[in-house]
């Protein structure tokens, strides 16, 4: 078994580079099987989730070459087999294949997406975009068959923004006969990346970024290159970890718009940052104040930065109230936060932090993604070592976790365990 270890204390200090997005990538990954060819993506971060797509893009028979951070897919000789491998499994993303070979073939069979247990994740949106444009949806025994004898574009309002339903409904439409409306679509900048790739690629949608997308089929895309935005969730769990052990850090190849919810709160809660072009600087070591957060959609604050700041109010002066309202079950951090000597309580969707305390390195658990980056957060100024059990979530999302933070000056590496 390997475990991250941590020991706490060190200051963080220096520069670091974010990568790729990777809720764009593994969009922009399943959409370049549109393509009739060769689409070359840039900037595709080092996860393990991008392995898993990759292997999937093989068994479907694309032609993959993945080189750092460049992936070429080939989907010329891409076949419609059902996919119901364990790598489906792997992830969530991997339903964008509903929306990408139903667009490509009128047909598809898949089995039920993974990823990380937030609460229950139902794709009914995605299927009644799917529906609304023309399909027949049958599931057994967890496989979906999704069949269509022609995709027609329609109006679809969705009855929650959700990131997903968008893009797949997107993917399933960019070929579909005549004009598809998304109305109350997600406006997070991974659509828009999304989108991007797909007019590159020859689809005519406008409106990607606002609630409504307009999209006018077309007959076929074509080759084309694109370069993947940064990540803004890796980006803003690097700049909390500054604004909780760092000297001076500058975290680069950010784009601050998508950030504005985050860089507030920090400033509410008495952080000091310079917000750059391209890069934010982030002072650390300043007095903190508890703030209050209520997850939201885009532009709101990201449920994927809810775990990571709750770390840093366990050092900020006086009580934050944290909502989270996007998912059902995304606090179990929080009891191992506690465990380290946090004062939290919770209670359904929210939690209460008191701070200022001391945090003692124990054993924990990252339970998904990011509760896992907000374990490490605590390691990072705990005393003694904190050991972070369960890390397939954090490396399925978080490239080259341990040479950025080692760059920086922790004391942080994997352990392997009998
Ligand atoms: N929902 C439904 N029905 C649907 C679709 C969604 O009820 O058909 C609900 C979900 O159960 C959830 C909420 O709507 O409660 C939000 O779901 P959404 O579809 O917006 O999220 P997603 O596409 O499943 C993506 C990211 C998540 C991120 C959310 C919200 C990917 C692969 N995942 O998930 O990322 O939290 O958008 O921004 O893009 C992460 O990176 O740690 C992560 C979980």
């Amino acid at each position: 078994m390997e475990v991250i270890k941590v020991r706490g204390g060190n200051y963080l200090e220096g520069k670091v580079k974010i990568g790729g997005a990777k809720n764009s990538a593994v969009a922009l990954i399943p959409a370049a099987i549109l393509a009739n060819g060769k689409v070359t993506i840039d900037g595709i971060p080092q996860i393990s989730d991008i392995k898993a797509l990759k292997v999937i893009l093989e068994e479907i028979g694309c032609g993959v070459k993945v080189n750092n951070d460049e992936i070429v897919i080939d989907s010329t000789d891409l076949e419609n087999v059902p996919l119901v491998s364990d790598n489906v499994k792997k992830l969530r993303a991997s339903y964008y294949f509903m929306g990408a070979m139903l667009s490509r073939y009128k047909k598809v069979t898949m089995g039920f997406p993974g990823g990380c247990y937030l609460g229950p994740r139902p794709i009914d949106l995605h299927i009644k975009g799917f529906e609304a444009l023309g399909a027949e949806v049958n599931v057994e025994n967890g496989v979906y068959e999704i069949t269509a004898e022609e995709l027609t574009g329609a109006e679809i309002f969705l009855d929650f923004a959700s990131v997903g339903a968008t893009i797949n409904i997107m993917l399933a439409a960019v070929t579909a006969k005549g004009k598809t409306l998304i109305e109350n679509a997600a406006k997070e900048p991974e659509i828009i990346d999304v989108a991007t790739l797909l007019n590159n690629m020859g689809a005519r949608i406008r409106g990607a970024g606002t609630s409504v997308i307009r999209i006018e089929g077309v007959d076929e895309l074509k080759e084309c290159y694109h370069q993947v935005i940064p990540d803004r969730i890796e980006a803003g769990t690097y700049i909390i970890a500054a604004a909780l052990a760092g000297k001076k850090v500058a975290v680069e190849n950010v784009i601050p718009h998508h950030l504005e919810a985050l860089i507030s709160k920090l400033k509410d809660a008495g952080v000091v940052l310079d917000v750059l072009d391209d890069s934010v600087i982030v002072y650390g070591g300043n007095k903190l104040k508890g703030v209050d957060i209520k997850t939201q959609v885009f532009p709101g604050f990201p449920t994927d930065l809810q775990q990571p700041i709750t770390t840093l109010l366990t050092q900020s002066e006086g009580t934050s109230i944290v909502e989270e309202s996007i998912y059902s079950d995304r606090l179990r951090h929080c009891g191992h936060l506690s465990n380290m000597g946090a004062d939290i309580r919770t209670f359904d969707n929210t939690s209460i932090i008191t701070g200022p305390k001391s945090l003692n390195g124990q054993i924990v658990e990252a339970t998904d993604l990011r509760s896992g980056a907000s374990l490490i957060l605590a390691g990072l100024i705990a005393d003694g070592v904190t050991e972070v059990r369960n890390i397939g979530h954090v490396l399925r999302g978080y490239e080259k976790v341990i040479q950025k933070f080692t760059d920086l000056g922790a004391d942080i590496w994997i352990d392997t365990q009998e």
